[in-house]
C-alpha cells in the first residue's frame, strides 16, 4: 500500500484540522412524540419520553454553543412532533433559501413555520420547493458540490431544481435500505473533500460514483450505521455524533478529527439524531 501512488483525498489525512464556526438552526422539541410511522424506526407503541428529549437536545445546543457556534431556534408548532428534525426544513445557502415539500401528509405543516423563519432572515429569495425535497436530510453540501439522496423522500426532479435555484452541481444518489431513509443517515460530511458512509445504504452505481469522488472516505460499520453515527455534524475538526458509534468514534480520532458524543436516544425512537436537529446555514 505504501509504495502506490495514493488519490490526492490521502494528502489530507494528516494535515491540521481546525474548526470554523457556524450558524445553525434548531427547533426544540416541545411537541416531540411518536404518533404515527413513517420510517422503519418510528413505533408509536414504544414509549416516549418528551422531558428527556427535550433535556437531550437542550445538550446538543450546549454543546454546539460551547464550541463556538450560533445556534438560532424556530418554535415548534403543536400538533408537529417531527418539527424537531431542522435538517428537513429546506436548504440555506448564500442569501437564498428553499423551503421542504415533505413525502409525508403528517410532516407538510412544518413547510409554512420553516418557510416564514426562511423569509424572517434570508436577505434573497425564499421559494417552496416544487417537488418532494426534504432539505439537508437529502441535500448535504461537499465543498462545491451538493450530494443528493432519493430513493426513499427527496425525488429526482427536486435534485434539478436544486441545482438551477443555487446554480450548484449535484450529484444524485440512489438509497437503497428503508433504515436509511435519507441520505444524512447514511453519509457524514467531514470537510470539503471527505465523507464518511455506509455503502450497503447506497446502489452498487452510488457506490461506484461515491469510491471515485471520495477514495479517501471513511466507511462505517454495520453497527456504527444502525445506531446513526452517520448523521453527525462536522465544523472542520469537531464532530458532533451519537457517543454509541464506538468504531467510527476510533475512525475519525485516528484521521484527526475531535470527535464529541452525544445522547440522543429519545429522538432515535423517531429515526433521527444528531445531523437531523440541525439545518446549518452556508454561506
Ligand atoms: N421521523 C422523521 C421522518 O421520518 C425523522 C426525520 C429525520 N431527519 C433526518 N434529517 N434524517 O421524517
Amino acid at each position: 500500500m505504501s509504495s502506490m501512488t495514493l488519490p490526492v483525498g490521502h494528502a489530507s489525512d494528516r494535515r491540521e484540522r481546525s474548526a470554523s464556526p457556524r450558524r445553525l438552526v434548531m427547533c426544540r422539541p416541545d411537541f416531540f412524540e411518536v404518533s404515527y410511522s413513517i420510517n422503519p424506526w418510528m413505533d408509536p407503541a414504544e414509549p416516549v419520553d418528551r422531558g428527556r428529549a427535550i433535556d437531550q437536545w437542550e445538550r446538543l445546543r450546549e454543546t454546539y454553543l460551547d464550541f463556538g457556534h450560533t445556534v438560532d431556534t424556530v418554535a415548534a408548532v403543536p400538533g408537529l412532533p417531527d418539527m424537531v428534525f431542522a435538517a428537513n426544513a429546506g436548504i440555506m445557502f448564500g442569501d437564498k433559501a428553499i423551503a421542504a415539500r415533505f413525502t409525508h401528509a403528517e410532516r407538510r405543516g412544518e413547510t409554512a413555520a420553516y418557510a416564514s423563519w426562511f423569509r424572517s432572515t434570508c436577505p434573497g429569495p425564499v421559494i417552496e420547493a416544487a417537488d418532494t425535497n426534504e432539505g439537508e436530510g437529502d441535500f448535504l453540501r461537499v465543498g462545491n458540490l451538493m450530494l443528493a439522496g432519493t430513493g426513499f423522500r427527496t425525488s429526482v426532479d427536486s435534485h434539478h431544481e436544486v441545482r438551477q435555484f443555487f446554480g450548484l452541481p449535484v450529484i444524485s444518489l440512489e438509497l437503497v435500505d428503508p433504515r436509511f431513509y435519507h441520505l444524512d443517515t447514511a453519509l457524514a460530511v467531514l470537510d470539503s473533500a471527505t465523507v464518511a458512509y455506509y455503502p450497503p445504504a447506497f446502489s452498487a452505481t452510488s457506490n461506484a460514483l461515491l469510491r471515485q469522488l471520495f477514495p479517501d472516505a471513511i466507511l462505517a460499520t454495520d453497527a456504527d450505521a444502525t445506531v446513526f453515527g452517520l448523521n453527525a455534524f462536522c465544523d472542520g475538526l469537531n464532530v458532533f455524533l451519537t457517543a454509541a458509534a464506538t468504531a467510527l468514534h476510533a475512525a475519525l480520532r485516528e484521521r484527526g478529527y475531535n470527535p464529541v458524543g452525544i445522547e440522543l436516544s429519545e429522538l432515535l425512537k423517531a429515526g433521527g439524531s444528531v445531523k437531523c436537529c440541525t439545518l446549518e446555514v452556508h454561506s
